[in-house]
């Protein structure tokens, strides 16, 4: 039971920052790309402060109940004496998952404040300059987050 409340717990978490990060590519980016830039750069600066608030406590949450999982089953076949041997897939989802979590911290508190500090002090060139920044690594991150999902779900039984 508990195993597949952190399993559901996992799941959503990353169902919220994958397609999060999805939406705001392949959907947002393009529709205000044709905006002034105080304008586009506010409402970007804006979306994304929200966005990176949900995506915190989701990476947080994905990393808390993927270790969970991995240290319950790690338990369980040792204390039934066998020798806990992590298959290929789960080593892929924890060091790539590691990493998203590492851009991401990144991404909010490095990038993101230079924005806030750029849209504050209305220097549009710098915000622009900051954006693009944040959307290459918003892109590697929805590479590797979608590279992570094909392996899991192939090498799942
Ligand atoms: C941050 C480090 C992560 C760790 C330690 C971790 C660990 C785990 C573990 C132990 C499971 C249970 C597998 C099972 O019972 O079959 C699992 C399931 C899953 N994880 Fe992760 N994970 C991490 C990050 C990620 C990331 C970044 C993604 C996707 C972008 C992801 C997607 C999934 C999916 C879709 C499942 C369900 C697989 C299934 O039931 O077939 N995980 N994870």
């Amino acid at each position: 039971m508990l195993y597949s409340l952190l399993k559901t717990v996992h799941v959503l978490s990353i169902v919220l920052w994958v397609g999060g990060m999805a939406f705001a590519h392949f959907c947002l980016r393009p529709a205000v790309a044709a905006l002034e830039p105080p304008i586009r750069l506010r409402l970007m600066h804006d979306v994304l402060g929200r966005f990176f608030r949900a995506v915190l406590v989701a990476s947080l949450l994905a990393l808390a109940s993927g270790l969970w999982m991995l240290g319950r089953v790690a338990k369980g076949v040792v204390q039934s004496g066998g020798r806990f041997e992590m298959p290929l897939a789960w080593w892929v989802m924890t060091i790539l998952g590691i990493a998203m979590v590492a851009i991401f911290f990144y991404i909010r508190f490095s990038l993101h404040r230079t924005l806030d500090r750029a849209v504050a002090g209305a220097e549009w060139p710098a915000a622009g300059a900051a954006l693009a920044r944040i959307r290459r690594w918003v892109s590697i991150n929805l590479l590797i987050g979608t590279a992570v999902l094909v392996v899991t779900l192939l090498g799942s039984r």
